[in-house]
C-alpha cells in the first residue's frame, strides 16, 4: 500500500491503536490493533466506515486530509461495533447532506446507538443491491454474523476490492511485522468462531466474485496470495483441523496434573505424534489456547478437581470452547483429585453437549500424584490418540 492508497481512488484512512490493551476488554493486543477504514475518491464520494472512539481526532484529521474540502455523499456502514461504528454521529452531523448506506438491521442499531435521527438520509440496502459513485459500482453483499447480524461486505466490481468487515481480520497494528495466520486465527476463534456456518454462506458468495484485494476491518490489506487466506477461513469455519498434532491443555492447582500433563506430552512424543502442544490454563492467554484447542485435531484436557466440581481455569476454557462452537476432535481427559476427583466425569459431560466429540479410552484418574499405573493408562490413551 503505497502512500495510503489501495488503488489510486481508494485510500486508506484506518488508524493505528497501539495503547489498546483488552480488545473488547477481554483479549490481550500485545501488538495493538488497527481499525480500518477507507475513502472511495470518486464523482460521488464514499467512506467506508469510521473508528473506534479511542481514535476520533486522529481519523477526522486523516479523513478531511483525504477529503480536501470535498464533502462525502456517502458512509458505507459495514458494522455496527462500536470499534468502527463510534463516530457515525459526529460525521453524520459534519456532513448534513451525507447519506447513510447500511442494512436495515445496521439502521436499527444506529438509532438504539446514537439520538439522531437519520430520516431520508438513511439508505437501506439488502442482497445484490448496487450504487454507482461513477466509475466505481459497488456491490452489497450481506454477511449476517460475520461478525453481527447487521454485517454486509461491499464489492468494488471496478477495483474489484471486497471490504470484508471483520472477516479476515486480525489482531496487531497495521505496522506490526508478524505473521498473519497466527493473529488472524486467534482473532477468528474467539471473535467469530461460533458462526462458521454463516462465513461458510458468505465464502460461498465471495467464491463468484473476482477479487484481487480484501480490505477487511482490522489488520492488514491483503492483496497477495490470496488462495492463502481465503483456504485458511474455509478450513476454520468448516471446524475442520489445520494441523495434525495434539493439544494439552492443563489445570493444575500444586503442580501433580501438570507433571501428569507433561508425561502425557513426553508418551506421545515417543509414540511419534507429529506435534505436541502444552498449555498450562492458568498463566497461558485463553483466547490462543481456544485458538490451539481449534488448530490441532487432538485436544487433551487434564485438570484437578476442585470445589467438586472442575479447576477454575478449565472449567472457563471448556465453557469457551463449547461457546464458540467447538466440535469434530478427539479428545482425552486426564483428571486428579485428592479425596474425591470428579473433574472427569464433568468434563466428559461437557464435550457430550458439543457436536461430533469422540472421547478416547480410558478416562484417566490420578489420586493426588502420578504413579506408574497411570502411566500404563497414559500409555493406552496416547495409542488410541495417534492411531
Ligand atoms: Fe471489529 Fe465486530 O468489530
Amino acid at each position: 500500500m503505497k502512500e495510503n492508497k489501495i488503488t489510486d481512488s481508494i485510500i486508506y484512512i484506518g488508524v493505528d491503536d497501539k495503547e489498546m490493551d483488552l480488545f473488547e476488554n477481554q483479549y490481550i493486543t500485545p501488538n495493538g490493533v488497527s481499525y480500518n477504514s477507507y475513502v472511495i475518491l470518486d464523482d460521488k464520494i464514499a467512506i467506508l466506515d469510521t473508528v473506534d472512539d479511542r481514535k476520533t481526532d486522529e481519523w477526522f484529521k486523516k479523513l478531511e486530509e483525504v477529503l480536501k474540502e470535498k464533502e462525502p455523499n456517502y458512509l458505507i456502514v459495514s458494522h455496527m461495533e462500536p470499534d468502527h461504528s463510534a463516530n457515525i454521529e459526529k460525521l453524520a452531523n459534519k456532513y448534513p447532506n451525507m447519506k447513510v448506506i447500511a442494512t436495515l438491521q445496521a439502521h436499527k442499531m444506529i438509532s438504539q446507538f446514537f439520538e439522531m435521527n437519520l430520516g431520508d438520509r438513511a439508505i437501506t440496502v439488502s442482497e445484490g443491491n448496487t450504487i454507482n459513485l461513477g466509475k466505481h459500482e459497488l456491490q452489497f453483499i450481506m454477511a449476517p454474523m460475520v461478525h453481527w447480524p447487521e454485517v454486509m461486505f461491499t464489492y468494488d466490481k471496478t477495483d474489484k476490492v471486497l471490504f470484508s468487515a471483520d472477516g479476515f481480520g486480525k489482531f496487531g497494528t497495521l505496522d506490526t511485522d508478524e505473521d498473519w495466520d497466527c493473529e488472524a486465527r486467534r482473532y477468528y476463534f474467539n471473535i467469530v468462531g461460533k458462526y462458521g456456518a454463516n462465513v461458510q454462506a458468505v465464502l460461498k458468495k465471495a467464491a463468484n466474485l473476482d477479487i484481487k484485494t480484501i480490505c477487511p476491518l482490522h489488520g492488514s490489506i491483503l492483496d497477495k496470495n490470496l488462495e492463502h487466506y481465503i483456504n485458511k477461513y474455509d478450513i476454520w469455519s468448516k471446524y475442520e483441523p489445520e494441523d495434525e498434532g495434539v493439544f494439552i491443555a492443563y489445570a493444575s492447582i500444586h503442580g501433580n496434573t501438570e507433571k501428569a500433563a507433561k508425561k502425557m506430552a513426553e508418551i506421545l512424543k515417543q509414540k511419534g505424534a507429529k506435534k505436541v502442544v502444552l498449555a498450562d490454563l492458568a498463566r497461558s492467554d485463553m483466547a490462543e489456547a481456544i485458538e490451539d484447542a481449534f488448530r490441532y485435531s487432538k485436544l487433551v484436557v487434564a485438570s484437578s478437581t476442585y470445589n467438586m466440581g472442575i479447576f477454575t481455569w478449565m472449567e472457563h476454557f471448556l465453557l469457551s470452547l463449547k461457546a464458540k462452537n467447538y466440535q469434530n476432535r478427539t479428545v482425552g481427559i486426564i483428571e486428579n483429585g485428592f479425596w474425591g476427583p470428579v473433574g472427569g466425569k464433568l468434563m466428559e459431560e461437557m464435550f457430550t453437549n458439543m457436536k461430533d466429540i469422540s472421547i478416547c479410552e480410558p478416562l484417566i484418574t490420578i489420586k493426588s500424584a502420578m504413579k506408574q499405573e497411570n502411566i500404563v493408562e497414559m500409555e493406552k490413551l496416547a495409542d488410541e490418540l495417534i492411531k
